[in-house]
C-alpha cells in the first residue's frame, strides 16, 4: 500500500508533489521519492526513510519542471533502501513511473526483458513495468501504457512519464485505488483523496483496467479496449483528516473494512497449482521438509495468530507444534535444534521480546522463518527466511487486518509443510487451498453484521466483565476477543476454551455476566454447544457468533450475530470480524480513544 501523487499543469509540479507526499505518508513512510521532467531530462530524488529526508535533499536541489510524479512507499517486493525506492526509470530514461500494488508475473517478464537488453537496477517489481512500457513504446503514450499493462498479473495503481511527452501523465489502475483530480488548468493523479484535497475538491475513481491521459488542459479517460469513458466526477466534501481514513471515523475502522482486500492481497498468488507458492521464500523447501518440530513465537494478537496455526501446523502437517509467548520465550530454557522451526509472528518486525525470541532460537540452532507485515524491519532481518502479510500500513493500535493475514499466511504454510511432509496429498490440498482463496469473500459478507454488532454494543457498553468462550481453531478468537475489548475500551474481559468454564469460570456467570461464544460449524459445534447450555441454565447472558439460520444457537442465546459459514480451517479469519466490531463499538459508545488507547503503542520496541 503506497501512495502516489502527480502533476501536469503550467506551474512547477514540485510543491503540488511535495505537499501531495505530506498528506500521503499514513499509506507507507519506508522510502519517498519524486520525479519531475525538466527540459527534456528525468530529474530524479528519492530517500530511504521518512518524508522528511527526501524534504531535506530537495530543499538542498529544488526541482523544476512542470509535469512530475511523487512516491511513497510501503516496501513489499525489496527491502526499504533508496535504490528501491519509487520513481523507477527505464533502461535508456524514456520512462518514469511510481507504482503501488504487486506484479505477481515479474518474474517472468524480467527474464524476458533482460533477453531484450535490459539491466536491473532493483529487487522492486515495479522496474519490470518502467522497462516493459519502454519497450513497447511507439509514440502514443495511452497506447503504449493501455498495451503494457494487458501484460500485467497482480494489482497496480500506476503513474507514468514519458520524456518525449512533457505534456502527458498516464496512469492506470487494476486491484489498487487511482484517481484524477481536476484542477484550473492544470490536473492531478493520485492514490486517493487527501493527496489532491487543498489542490481540488473534484475527482474521478477510475475502475479496474481503466485508464487515465492528463494534459495541463484536460483528462481522457479510456476502458482497456480503448473506448472512451465519461469521467464520474465525485465532490469532496470530507476534511483532510477524514480523507486519509477514507471517510471512516477511526483507522481501527478503516482497517478492519480493509480485511477483504489485505486478505486478497496476501493470499492472491500464493495458490497456484494447488500448492501453496511463496517466491519470495529463501529457505529452500528441503530444509523445510527436514523440521521435525514447530516454535512458534510472538506477542499478543501475534500469538493469537500463532494458536491458530498451532492446530493447523499439527492437523495439516503433522508436526509438533507449540507456542511461546515471546517474553518467555528466552528465559525459559527452550529445547530447541537443528531440526526446530522457529517461526517469529508479528505485524512491526520490530516487538523487542520477538526479535529477542527469535535471535534466541537461531542461536541455539533452529531454522528460523518471519511472518511480518513490514518489509525491512528488524525481525525479517534477524530471521533464514520471511513470508509477508500484504496487509497495508496498520495505524490502529489494535491490531485487526495484520492477525486475520497472519492466520492466511500461516495456514498456507500449514498446508506448504504437509505436502512437503507428506502428510498431505496434493488432491487434499486442493480444497484446503481453495478454501482460503474464498476467505475474503466470507470476511466481505461477515462485515455486514456490523448494524447489529452495534446495537449489541450500546447495549452492553456498562457491563463490568466480558467472557469469550470458543473451542479447537476458534479457541485462540476468545483470547483475541477478550484482548480487544480490554484494550479499546478498558473493561476486563477474559478468554477461555469453552470447554475449561466448567473447571472454575462458571462461577463468575449470573443474569448480568454476557459472554461472547463462537459457535461456528466445525468437529467442535456440538460440545460448543453443551458448553453454551451451561452457561444458559445459569441464566448468562450469550452473545453467540454462529453461521445463518442456526436454530440451536439461536434458542440459547440473547443475542446472535451470523457469519457465513466456512470450514473451520479458515474460520477464525470470519469470526474474528463481529470481535473486532464489538470491541470498536463498544469503545465508541464508552468515548474512548479508539486508534491511541491509553498506556499503550503501537510498536513496543522495549523488553
Ligand atoms: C493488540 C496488539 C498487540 C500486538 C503485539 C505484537 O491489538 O496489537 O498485542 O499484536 O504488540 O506486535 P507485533 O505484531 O508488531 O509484533
Amino acid at each position: 500500500m503506497c501512495g502516489i501523487i502527480g502533476y501536469v499543469g503550467p506551474g512547477p509540479a514540485a510543491p503540488a508533489i511535495v505537499g501531495g507526499l505530506q498528506r500521503l505518508d499514513y499509506r507507507g513512510y519506508d522510502s519517498a521519492g519524486i520525479v519531475v521532467l525538466d527540459r527534456g531530462r528525468f530529474r530524479v530524488e528519492k530517500m530511504p526513510g521518512k518524508l522528511e529526508n527526501l524534504l531535506a535533499r530537495l530543499k538542498a536541489s529544488p526541482l523544476a519542471g512542470t509535469v512530475g510524479l511523487g512516491h511513497t512507499r510501503w516496501a513489499t517486493h525489496g527491502g526499504p533502501t533508496q535504490r528501491n525506492a519509487h520513481p523507477h526509470v527505464s533502461g535508456n530514461a524514456r520512462v518514469a513511473v511510481v507504482h503501488n500494488g504487486i506484479i505477481e508475473n515479474h518474474e517472468a517478464l524480467r527474464r524476458r526483458l533482460r533477453a531484450r537488453g535490459y539491466a536491473f537496477r532493483s529487487e522492486t517489481d515495479t522496474e519490470v513495468i518502467a522497462h516493459l512500457i519502454e519497450d513497447m513504446h511507439r509514440g502514443n503514450p495511452l497506447e503504449t501504457v493501455r498495451r503494457a499493462i494487458a501484460k500485467l498479473e497482480g494489482s497496480f495503481a500506476i503513474g507514468v512519464l514519458f520524456r518525449d511527452r512533457p505534456d502527458v501523465l498516464i496512469g492506470a489502475r487494476l486491484n489498487s485505488p487511482l484517481l484524477v483530480g481536476f484542477g484550473e488548468g492544470a490536473n492531478f493523479l493520485a492514490s486517493d483523496a487527501p493527496a489532491v484535497l487543498p489542490l481540488t475538491r473534484r475527482v474521478a475513481y477510475l475502475e479496474d483496467r481503466e485508464l487515465a491521459e492528463l494534459t495541463p488542459g484536460g483528462v481522457r479517460i479510456v476502458a482497456a479496449d480503448g473506448t472512451p469513458r465519461e469521467p464520474r466526477i465525485t465532490h469532496i466534501t470530507w476534511d483532510y483528516a477524514s480523507a486519509a481514513r477514507e471517510g471512516y471515523p477511526h483507522f481501527m475502522l478503516k482497517e478492519i473494512h480493509e480485511q477483504p482486500r489485505a486478505l486478497r492481497d496476501t493470499i492472491r498468488g500464493r495458490t497456484d497449482h494447488s500448492i501453496p507458492h511463496f517466491p519470495e521464500l529463501e529457505i529452500e523447501p528441503a530444509k523445510l521438509k527436514r523440521i521435525r518440530r514447530v516454535v512458534i513465537t510472538a506477542c499478543g494478537t501475534a500469538a493469537h495468530a500463532g494458536l491458530v496455526a498451532k492446530y493447523a501446523f499439527e492437523e495439516l502437517a503433522r508436526v509438533p507444534t507449540e507456542v511461546v509467548l515471546a517474553s518467555e520465550f528466552r528465559y525459559g530454557d527452550p529445547v530447541i535444534g537443528r531440526d526446530t522451526l522457529a517461526v517469529a509472528v508479528t505485524q512491526s518486525g520490530e516487538t523487542m521480546d520477538t526479535l529477542c525470541a527469535i535471535r534466541e532460537a537461531r542461536a541455539r540452532g533452529a531454522l528460523t522463518l518471519a511472518v511480518c507485515n513490514v518489509v525491512g524491519s528488524s525481525i525479517p532481518r534477524a530471521v533464514d527466511g520471511t513470508l509477508y502479510t500484504h496487509a497495508g500500513p496498520e495505524i490502529g493500535v489494535a491490531s485487526t487486518k495484520a492477525y486475520t493475514t497472519q492466520i492466511a499466511v500461516l495456514e498456507l504454510l500449514a498446508v506448504r509443510l504437509g505436502m512437503l511432509r507428506g502428510a498431505l496429498t496434493r488432491e487434499a490440498a486442493r480444497p484446503l487451498l481453495r478454501a482460503l482463496e474464498r476467505v475474503p469473500d466470507a470476511v466481505e459478507k461477515a462485515l455486514r453484521c456490523e448494524a447489529g454488532v452495534r446495537t449489541i454494543a450500546r447495549r452492553y457498553r456498562g457491563a463490568r466483565n466480558f467472557m469469550y468462550i470458543g473451542r479447537r481453531y476458534n479457541f485462540p478468537n476468545a483470547y483475541e476477543g477478550a484482548l480487544k475489548l480490554k484494550e479499546l475500551s478498558y473493561i476486563h474481559a477474559e478468554g477461555y476454551g469453552a470447554g475449561e468454564m466448567k473447571h472454575g469460570p462458571l462461577a463468575l456467570v449470573d443474569n448480568t455476566f454476557p459472554t461472547v461464544a463462537i459457535a461456528t460449524a466445525g468437529r467442535v459445534y456440538e460440545k460448543m454447544l453443551s458448553n453454551m447450555k451451561e452457561i444458559e441454565a445459569r441464566g448468562g447472558i450469550l452473545i453467540s457468533i454462529a453461521n445463518p439460520g442456526d436454530a440451536r444457537v439461536r434458542e440459547l442465546s440473547r443475542h446472535v450475530i451470523e457469519v457465513p459459514e466456512t470450514p473451520e480451517l479458515v474460520s477464525p479469519m470470519v469470526t474474528a470480524v463481529p470481535l473486532q466490531l464489538l470491541a470498536y463499538h463498544i469503545a465508541v459508545a464508552l468515548r474512548r480513544d479508539v486508534d491511541k488507547p491509553r498506556n499503550l503503542a503501537k510498536a513496543v520496541t522495549v523488553e
